[in-house]
């Protein structure tokens, strides 16, 4: 199949699953309910949740299972948004083209969507419809990615380099952490549906760690080159929070560079483990290094 139509199939299938849980979740005429709903239904990209599935189809597995981890996937992803927009974080006021969460309803309220958020992910995995030792492997895998020891390692660190300044090495473990640690998770729950062996497990790895490299750098990139009404949140806000970043480092053409270099390499991997059956998500990370919002 062609890739657009491929890709509009994945993601219908990651929205669908995403309202059917949201309905469980955040039916409530509560505060709290409508942050989380108004954040989680605000337009984002559902990268993390397309490649999931993508991965789970490429291994000919359990599609239903992949599309609730997904939806799992993206409502922690965007609870670390809703935090990571707070005053005491990276301040920013507008997320989506929208008012960030504590400004259209206030910090408390977003402090508690967000709480929210990340129990319904893990509710949203425990009760997904793969076999119990598929979804216990989600939950391990996404708890584990999201934690002290992944994410919010990542965002400790991020906060903690605003005061000074990283190296190349520190930058990387900041963005693998911050970014590639909840990708990398998305992919390997697909991974868990799609019943991948360890060797066809390593290879995923592989991949979703340099997508999320370079999807981070990306991002960092975006944050001096993009306009706001394109990006959909502040441009600045990286060099404003004093953030040591990939173009803080090496200007934005060599991070360009760095990233296709990286990019390259993933899809020769990929390759090389799924021949023919890695297309899709050879393109899928090409267009992640094209993409302009
Ligand atoms: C933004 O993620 C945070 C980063 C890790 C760079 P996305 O760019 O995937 O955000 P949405 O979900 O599409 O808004
Ligand atoms: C966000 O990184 C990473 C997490 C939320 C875990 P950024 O702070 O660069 O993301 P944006 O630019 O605000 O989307
Ligand atoms: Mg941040
Ligand atoms: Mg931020
Ligand atoms: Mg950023």
């Amino acid at each position: 199949m062609e890739y657009e139509m491929q890709y509009a199939q994945y993601l219908k299938t990651a929205n669908d699953a995403l309202e059917k849980q949201a309905e469980k979740y955040f039916n409530a005429h509560s505060r709290v309910s409508q942050a989380a709903r108004y954040s989680l239904f605000g337009g984002g990209k559902r990268v993390r949740a397309v490649l999931g599935i993508a991965v789970c189809d490429m291994l000919g597995g359990n599609l239903e299972a992949a599309a609730c981890y997904a939806a799992g996937v993206e409502m922690l992803h965007c609870y670390s948004l809703i935090h990571d927009d707070l005053p005491c974080m990276d301040n920013d006021d507008m997320r989506r083209g929208r008012p960030s969460c504590h400004k259209k309803f206030d910090e408390a309220t977003a402090l508690l969507a967000g709480d929210a958020l990340l129990t319904a992910a893990f509710e949203t995995l425990s009760g997904a419809c793969g076999t119990p030792e598929q979804n216990v492997q989600a939950v391990c895998t996404l708890s584990r990615a999201a934690g002290g020891n992944g994410m919010i390692w990542g965002q400790e660190l991020d906060l903690a380099f605003e005061e000074k300044t990283a190296d190349e090495k520190q930058l990387q473990e900041i963005h693998r952490n911050k970014t590639g640690m909840l990708i990398n998770a998305a992919a390997q729950m697909g991974a868990v549906a799609g019943n991948a062996d360890a060797m066809q497990r390593k290879a995923i790895e592989q991949y979703a760690f340099a997508v999320g490299m370079v999807f981070q750098i990306v991002d960092d990139i975006l944050d001096v080159t993009a306009t706001e009404t394109e990006l959909g949140k502040p441009i600045g806000s990286d060099k404003a929070n004093g953030k040591t970043t990939f173009v803080s480092l090496y200007g934005v053409e060599r991070s360009r560079e760095m990233a296709r270099q990286i990019t390259q390499d993933a899809c020769g991997a990929l390759a090389k483990a799924f021949g023919d059956r890695a297309a899709f998500l050879q393109d899928f990370a090409m267009r992640l290094l094209e993409r302009n919002h």
